[in-house]
């Protein structure tokens, strides 16, 4: 699996900082607040298992399954939601988990929708953002680390459902995908 990665773009331990981090931002914003984590499936939930265990106020988590891609590595602006959440979300502080923000349409249109369920706040985290790859502008209100326009996988995050399961995040080689 490694031999298709062709270079470790951000390591385990940085990943782990990153984190961190985040979770501190949250945990200060929120303090003696209840908060609902939503992570989006599938690719947030290495990221969601970890940040989850570092926040410290009471919290809960649901997922949502929504999606802009078709098979290819190319966003085609139809977000499809297979899953929704499993709670109401009204009067609740709401803090989307996301592992990447490529073109925004994904999290604009899901954005949109919780807007409308009348959460008390609705923030967004995202551990990685390729802002050059920008269609709809999102406000990214926790970010981990901005990243070139490259293909990544690892840390939950796939190409055709492989690759998650690595523990680091990584430029795959442009030859498995074309
Ligand atoms: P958007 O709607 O174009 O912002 O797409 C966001 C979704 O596309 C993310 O949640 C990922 O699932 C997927 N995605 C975008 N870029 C990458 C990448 O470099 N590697 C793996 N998945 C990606
Ligand atoms: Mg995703």
């Amino acid at each position: 699996m490694n031999r298709d990665i062709q270079e470790i773009l951000i390591s385990e331990k940085r990943i782990e900082e990153m984190v961190t981090a985040l979770a501190e931002q949250i945990n200060e914003d929120f303090k003696y607040k209840e908060i609902i984590l939503v992570g989006l499936l599938k690719g947030s939930v290495v990221f969601m298992s970890d940040i989850l265990r570092k926040i410290n106020m009471p919290c809960s988590i649901d997922f949502m399954i929504a999606s802009s891609y078709g098979s290819g590595t190319m966003s085609s602006g139809v977000v499809k939601i297979s899953k929704d959440l499993s709670v109401d979300i009204e009067n609740k502080n709401v803090i989307i988990i996301e592992d990447i923000v490529d073109s925004g349409n994904t999290l604009s249109s899901i954005m949109e929708l919780l807007k409308n369920r009348n959460p008390a706040s609705l923030k967004l985290c995202s551990l990685l953002s390729k802002p050059s790859r920008r269609v709809k502008e999102v406000k990214i209100d926790y970010l981990g680390t901005e990243i070139p326009d490259e293909f990544v996988v690892g840390y939950g995050l796939d190409y055709d459902e492989r690759y998650r399961n690595l523990p680091y995040i990584g430029v795959l080689k442009p030859e498995i995908y074309l």
